[in-house]
């Protein structure tokens, strides 16, 4: 790292995680590679520590009482990436949980008897197209969710998160996946949304939470996720996207950082390792010619090594960086990052540093970060069903 000689907090940060990754690569990389054993993916270790924790939480989940739909999304989508469905019993009860979940007036709060909110409503429609079952899907209320959606939209084309709650940009993209995948979507529920979403890009290539802010990973991959699904992606400043989100992955290390001079995180395998599928498919829908091989614009060995060396507990589950504990989320975007660095989508490439098949997971859709055949089976029984067509009371808007 250069510091150009000033020493800094960040730097001082910086300087530490690279000893700490230099020391893994080092000692359990090299002596692997040696012993031509490779590196594996815990799957079975993993599996039983999501399959614990969607029946039991310790006390130390109070302070997640609000993302309790969250919870089930990163555990079910957790598990279907490592081959496991969710099904019998288990399924039976998320879907009721989430049903309880659901508001009266339409769209999921945090918890039961909670207000409903855009981001615990995102999580729960993924979890229950994740489950993709029959009851799954027919526990949404789609009239109410549209009524939800509505509700949020503003005049300006962003979206609160919730009734008198802030904008940002987390909001446009979780209204759009909920009404995409489960067809709420009408003409005007996203009027001037793609105008809102670009003016989030900032100077240095990637988007912020509001116009204005600072660019982040997490912000980047809703924005341009977002953009993607309103075919809008002709008001995004390609070039500068490309040149903010190549740096973001980190030289030493091989994961990515969330922003600029700050530490890589494992979750941003997913936020920002997400990105480069879909900047793929909209240069090959332009015919630009500068694609000429089916990979993404990362290293995606590196970024395996940094997830499958430094990420995973040693007793199941995955975490931000060495020295942290694990936790749900860690989990649920260490293995959608994987999976994103292990399948070119839409491509048959399959990239994989290890000699183990298991480590390969099951390709996840790089915009709903689902499942690719649960977002089709999705679109498959909810196209069978009408778009509701809310009629417009000035109680809703
Ligand atoms: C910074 O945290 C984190 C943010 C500014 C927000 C991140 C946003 C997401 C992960 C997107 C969420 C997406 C949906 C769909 C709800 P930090 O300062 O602790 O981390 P940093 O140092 O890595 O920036
Ligand atoms: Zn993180």
């Amino acid at each position: 790292m250069d510091t150009d000689g000033v020493q800094t907090v960040s730097s001082i940060e910086q300087r530490r995680v690279e000893r700490d990754v230099s020391n893994i690569f080092t000692h359990l990389r090299d002596s692997r590679n040696i012993a031509g054993e490779g590196v594996r993916l815990l799957k079975e270790k993993h599996l039983s520590y999501l399959t614990h924790g969607i029946r039991h939480l310790s006390s130390s989940f109070d302070c997640l009482d609000a993302s309790r739909p969250w919870l089930c999304y990163w555990i079910v989508h957790s598990m279907t990436l490592l081959g496991r469905d969710v099904t019998g019993e288990l399924s039976r009860d998320v879907v009721d949980f989430l049903k309880r979940c659901q508001s009266p007036c339409g769209g999921f709060g945090g918890g039961p008897g909670q207000l409903p909110h855009l981001a615990p409503t995102y999580a729960a429609v993924l979890a229950l197209c994740a489950i993709g079952t029959e009851e799954a899907y027919s526990a949404i209320d789609r009239p109410g969710l549209q009524r939800f959606l509505y509700l949020c939209h503003q005049n300006d084309g962003s979206f609160i998160m919730h009734q008198d709650g802030e904008v940002d940009i987390r909001g446009a993209y979780c209204a759009l996946v909920a009404a995409m995948l489960t067809n709420t979507l009408t003409t005007d529920l996203f009027l001037a949304t793609a105008g809102w979403v670009s003016s989030c890009q900032t100077y240095e290539g990637g988007f912020s939470a509001v116009p204005g802010t600072e660019a982040h990973g997490g912000y980047t991959f809703c924005g341009f996720a977002a953009a993607v699904l309103l075919k809008a992606t002709k008001l995004v400043d390609m070039r500068s996207l490309m040149r903010w989100i190549c740096r973001k992955q980190m030289k030493l290390e091989g994961g990515f950082q969330g922003r600029t001079n700050k530490l890589v995180d494992g979750c941003y395998s997913f936020w920002q390792g997400g990105v480069f599928p879909l900047i793929y498919h909209t240069l090959k829908e332009r015919g630009d010619t500068s694609l000429d091989c089916e990979l993404w614009m990362f290293n995606q060995e590196a970024l395996q090594e940094y997830i499958l060396y430094c990420c995973q507990s040693p007793h199941g589950g995955l975490i931000d960086k060495p020295g942290k504990m694990r936790d749900f989320y860690h989990t649920c975007y260490c293995l959608s990052g994987l999976s994103v660095a292990q399948h070119c989508y839409g491509t048959s490439n399959t990239v994989t540093i290890s000699l183990d098949p298991e480590t390969v997971l099951k390709p996840t859709h790089p915009v709903y970060n689902i499942r690719m055949d649960k977002v089709k089976d999705a679109h498959g029984y909810f196209s069978e069903l009408p778009v509701p067509q809310l009629v417009h009371d000035s109680t809703v808007s």
